[in-house]
Parts: C-alpha cells; structure tokens; sequence
C-alpha cells in the first residue's frame, strides 16, 4: 500500500479510535456494546498498518529532520495505548497497584493527541481525489477487514483459553465486589481526593436557581429506605453490582420544582448535570449492602444513577440544584 494513504488511513483510525473510546465511556446501557466492539476493531487496525507504516517510519528517520522525536513520542504513546487496550481486554493485565490498565491505556491514548495532531501538522499529508477510487476503497475495506479479523481472533483466544477477559461486561468493566460493598475499589475523577465529611454539622443544600429551598441532615435523609438494585461501571475499568438505599432524588426538591436540569455538585466541588426528568430514577444513596457508605464510597451520601458510568455517581454530595440550564450544557466528560 502507498505511503501516503498508509498515513491517510491511519488518521482516520486514530480519530475513529477516540470517537469510539469516547462513546464507550459515555455510554452506560447496553448501546455501549456497539462502541467498545468498534473501539477494539478500530484500535486493532492501527496493528494491522503496522508493517506498512514502519516502512515509511524507518524510510522517515533515516532523513532526520526536526520533529523525528515528537514523532517518536507519538510511536511510543500509541504503542503504550494500544498495549494496554489488549493488557485490559484479555486480562492479562488489569491492575497495575495504584492504577488499573484502563487509566494506562487512556492516560497514554489522551497524552499522544497533541503529538499525533503536531505530527499530522509537520508532515502534512493531502488527500486527493483518487483517493475515494474504487481501489482505493477496497483497500480499505480490507484494512476493516483485517482489523474485525484481529478482534475476533483475540475475543476467541480469550474465549477458548478462558482468561479473564472472557468475564468482562459489555463495557470492557471488570467485576470488583458486587455484593461486598467493602471490597469495591476507590476511584475518584482525575484529582479529586477523598474528604472527611462530618455527618453531624453536614447538609444536603437543595436549591431552585440560586435559592437554597431545603437543607436536609444526614439523619433525615438516612431515614428513608427506597431502594434500588444497580451497577456502578467505572471508567477506571471495574463493576460492582449493589443494593444501594436512600431517596429518590425527586422526593428531596421541592414539589413545585422547576427547571431543564439538576446540577449535583459535592463537597469538593465535582459537578454533574441531569435531566429533571431523571429525578425519579437518581437515588441519593446513604446506604449500599445495609450499612452506611463509608467515605471512600461517598459517605455521606453519593448519587446512584442506573444505568449511566460511575463519574455519574457524584460522591460526598453537598448541593442539588433545579435550573433553568439544559443538561447537554456541560462538557461530556468532566475536565477537573
Ligand atoms: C499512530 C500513528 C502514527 C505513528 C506512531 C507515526 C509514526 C511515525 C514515525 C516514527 C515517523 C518517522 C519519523 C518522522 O519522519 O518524523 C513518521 C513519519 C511520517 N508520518 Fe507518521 N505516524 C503516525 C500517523 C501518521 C499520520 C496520521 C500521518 C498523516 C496523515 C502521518 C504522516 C507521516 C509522514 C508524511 C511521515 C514522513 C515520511 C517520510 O519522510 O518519508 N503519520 N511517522
Ligand atoms: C490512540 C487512541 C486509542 C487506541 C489506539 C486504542 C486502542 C485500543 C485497543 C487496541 C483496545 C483493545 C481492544 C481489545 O483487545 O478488545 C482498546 C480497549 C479499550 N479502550 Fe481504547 N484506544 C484508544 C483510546 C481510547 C480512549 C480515549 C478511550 C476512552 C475514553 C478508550 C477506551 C477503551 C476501553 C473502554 C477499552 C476496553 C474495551 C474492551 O474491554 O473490549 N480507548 N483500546
């Protein structure tokens, strides 16, 4: 295959690979099932251009010009990326002490943007018409080809050999504790860090705009007992299937509540925005298994959103507030 449409496909599996990483994050029912396949065959085409590109790699560093090491960052971070994609797909792989092979292989995909954006930049590739030939098409059909070939050849090792892979959920998620609240790992977004709160002097602020309308003390809120069955999914790459009791967050705003979204934010800060109409299906949890959330969990009281991945789940909550904002009016992913 021609260098240059090489490099051409290469681009468009390396955009393709973080749209579909972006979709399976975002998405928490069953439609992720849909990305992550995607993801994988996607992400698995970058090998498979692998023996082409290395030629034109090799034929690119023998001329030394500037910008070959960013362009070595580039090999070395997608290769990390790509790594720890199969380490955390197969299993073979899944935590790493302090972080799990998901937040590698994100951390390390996230990382090689600008130096895949500053390489596309310095070594500017034109597409041309030919380029949608009907050769040219076939080729890359059988790039897609080959990559579907690749993931289904790993999915059936993983399969047949039985490695842990094979228990993973639609997600990708490993299971870590379901059932055993104690034993579930402690993820926070990004920097976020876990607080002490203290119960006693605590309130859950519910406001309508700017107007705090409620306060509730954690031993009000403790005494209600809805309850709900539901699946934390952390991107961090784990499950936990719980019975998590609290309220129904449609209970604790007021009755004449109105407004587009609710804004949860926790006492450190971390915000989500949902839907109104997802009130009657957002629990404020106190509780999972009986007993209360200790504070890596949340404690005192964390959101369980069914259905949607973990960063969600806003922990240690502080603030509930009905506003007249959409909630589409927020980043997808949070940024601190
Ligand atoms: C994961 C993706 C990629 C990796 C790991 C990668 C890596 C490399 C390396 C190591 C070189 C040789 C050093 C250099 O000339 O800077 C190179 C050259 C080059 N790359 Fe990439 N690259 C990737 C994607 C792309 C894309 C998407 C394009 C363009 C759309 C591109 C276009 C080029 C061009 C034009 C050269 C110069 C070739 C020559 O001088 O003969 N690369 N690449
Ligand atoms: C340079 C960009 C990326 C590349 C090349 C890449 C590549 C891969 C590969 C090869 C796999 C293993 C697939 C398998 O063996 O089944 C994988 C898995 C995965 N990636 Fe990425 N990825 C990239 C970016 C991302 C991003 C940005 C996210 C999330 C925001 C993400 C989320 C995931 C998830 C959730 C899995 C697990 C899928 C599973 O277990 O089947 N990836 N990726």
């Amino acid at each position: 295959m021609a260098g240059r449409r090489t490099n051409l496909a290469l681009l468009v599996l390396l955009a393709a690979a973080i749209l579909t990483g972006a979709l399976a994050y975002a998405i928490g029912s069953g439609w992720g099932r849909v990305a992550v396949i995607a993801h994988g065959v996607v992400g698995l085409g970058l090998l498979v251009l692998a023996p082409w590109k290395s030629a034109i790699a090799r034929r690119g560093l023998r001329r030394r010009r500037p910008g070959s090491w960013a362009s070595v960052a580039l090999t070395v971070l997608a290769g990390l990326a790509v790594l720890f994609g199969i380490l955390h797909g197969t299993g073979l792989v899944v935590d790493l002490g302090p972080v799990t092979a998901m937040q590698v292989h994100v951390g390390a995909a996230l990382l090689s943007l600008p130096f895949a954006v500053g390489h596309v930049v310095a070594r500017r590739v034109r597409p041309r018409r030919t380029d949608l030939s009907r050769r040219a098409l076939l080729r890359a059909g059988a790039v897609v080809g080959g990559a579907g070939l690749a993931y289904a050849g790993v999915e059936g090792v993983v399969r047949v050999t039985g490695l842990p892979g094979s228990d993973r959920r639609f997600t990708g998620s490993y299971e870590r504790g379901s059932g055993r609240p104690e034993e579930m790992p402690v993820t926070q977004w990004l920097n976020d860090a876990v607080p002490e709160v203290d119960a006693a002097s605590w309130r859950l602020e519910v406001a309508s705009g700017s107007e705090v309308v409620r306060r509730w003390s954690y031993e009000e809120l403790a005494g209600f007992d809805d309850r709900v069955r539901a699946t934390l999914d952390c991107t961090g790459g784990w499950y936990a299937d719980q019975v998590w009791e609290g309220a129904w967050l449609s209970r604790l705003l007021p009755p004449t509540g109105q407004g587009r979204s609710i804004r949860v934010v926790s006492v450190t800060g971390y915000p989500r925005r949902f839907p109104i109409g997802d009130a009657s299906r957002l629990l404020v949890a106190t509780r999972v298994g009986g007993r209360p959330l200790d504070a890596g969990h949340g404690f005192p009281a964390r959101v369980v959103a069914p259905g949607r991945r973990g960063f969600w789940w806003v922990k240690w909550i502080a603030r509930v507030e009905a506003s007249p904002v959409p909630w589409w009016l927020q980043w997808p992913f949070p940024v601190t």
